[in-house]
């Protein structure tokens, strides 16, 4: 069997999740874990490393075995020439937009992303020198306006965004990047290359914090982006230089993580689905915010973008802060914690976790209306979960 497995990029998501990366030795089943910040330096390594090749396999910051397992599943999984695994989802941010921005270079973007990026963004970027226009990437013409206003380097957004749940036009996105010579980039944390292949839209690097929902298991921060070979490879320098590079354990955890990624989707899509359905029409719910809701803003546009809509629920509590606070004390299987993705239910409330430092009123204008809780669908089974919601929203 060749090493690329390039058989199985013409099999189902399942297949790939499971076969695809995976690189046995010594007949085991799986990757073992390479656990070694250092290689022998045969006269390949010496060659690849005088030379400056990407992945010369001379130290762990530079390439790993058990770093290429998982970087070579998600890179089939996302329909990409191959991806590159970091630390966390912030250092694959960083590194992938320091690798094309720098002082005088100009960033088109959105503030509806996470909370995290936006820091990053405010708090460093402009002190690096780089240029930002945040636009509502919701209109296309003020995103025409903003590329062609002064040349662009790079166009960034979020497939569906944190915690919105906002669906990014990707086609028209990527077309408007390309006429205007930008280069577009997309987190696509939330959907997953289960719900969406960002790179069969047209644009050139999607990424993930797979700390999220690729691993699944809430064991580990990672992130990575998965492109062409050329720009992955462009990347892969500045990894080295910054050096968010991924752990070999943590790499063996992720690409384990990755085989189920497939059935864990499908079955926290499933019960987030009922789940919003139900919440719909419950007295106490003032408004259900899911893509798979004929009621949501995108809805048309999540059939054309998502294979399937979100493990992502977001809801409005009547009563305010306060009763969504209670709602979340009173609930006895899902547990109240920031992050997602994971196999277990998380459930938390922007305003006092991801946006705690915003006003009510700065709340408000972007739709984090009062009694707003985010909620993170796991694979518990979905009458348990509704019947735990019953009993805790009927307690308020
Ligand atoms: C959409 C999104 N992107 C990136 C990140 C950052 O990832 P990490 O926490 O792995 O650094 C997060 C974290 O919550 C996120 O939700």
């Amino acid at each position: 069997m060749s090493s690329d497995k390039k058989h199985l990029r013409k099999t189902g998501k399942g297949t790939r999740a499971v076969h695809s990366g995976t690189s046995p030795s010594e007949n085991s089943l799986n990757t073992p874990i390479y656990q070694s910040s250092t290689f022998f330096l045969d006269d390949n390594a010496y060659k690849m490393w005088k030379e400056g090749k990407p992945r010369a396999p001379v130290y762990s910051r530079y390439n790993n075995p058990s770093l290429r397992s998982a970087e070579k599943k998600i890179a089939h999984l996302e329909n990409a020439d191959d991806a590159l695994v970091f630390s966390s989802g912030m250092a694959a941010i960083s590194t992938t937009l320091l690798t094309f921005l720098g002082s005088g270079s100009r960033l088109v973007t959105t503030r509806n992303l996470y909370g995290g990026t936006v820091i990053l963004l405010d708090q460093d970027f402009l002190r690096f020198g780089i240029d930002i226009e945040f636009v509502d990437m919701k209109d296309l013409s003020s995103v025409e306006a903003a590329l062609k206003d002064k040349k662009t380097d790079v166009l960034y957004c979020e497939t569906v965004s944190n915690p919105l749940l906002e669906v990014s036009d990707l086609p028209e996105l990527s077309k408007l990047a390309k006429k205007y010579d930008a280069l577009s980039i997309v987190d696509s944390t939330f959907a997953s290359p289960m719900a969406c292949q960002p790179l069969d839209h047209g644009f050139d690097i999607v990424l993930h914090s797979v700390t999220k929902v690729l691993n699944g298991h809430s064991d580990l921060l990672g992130g990575v982006i998965a492109s062409r070979q050329e720009l992955i490879d462009q990347v892969w320098y500045k990894m080295r230089n910054f050096g968010g590079a991924m752990d070999p354990h943590q790499a063996s955890l992720l690409e384990r993580g990755l085989k189920t990624l497939d059935v864990r989707y499908k079955k926290s899509t499933e019960t987030a689905e009922n789940l919003a359905t139900w919440l719909s029409k419950h007295p106490k719910i003032e408004k259900v915010i899911y893509p798979g809701l004929d009621s949501h803003n995108d809805y048309e546009l999540s059939k054309k973008i998502l294979s399937s809509p979100s493990t992502m629920v977001c809801f409005v509590v009547k009563g305010g802060d306060s009763e969504g606070h209670k709602f979340m004390q009173n609930l006895k299987i899902a547990t109240q914690a920031v992050s997602l993705g994971g196999v277990e239910s998380l459930i938390s409330m922007p305003c006092t976790t991801t946006h705690v430092s915003w006003k009510v009123e700065e709340r408000i204008a972007v739709g984090i209306n009062p009694g707003f809780v985010r909620f993170s669908t796991g694979i518990e089974d979905s009458e348990d979960l509704i019947a735990d919601f019953e009993q805790a929203l009927n307690s308020l």
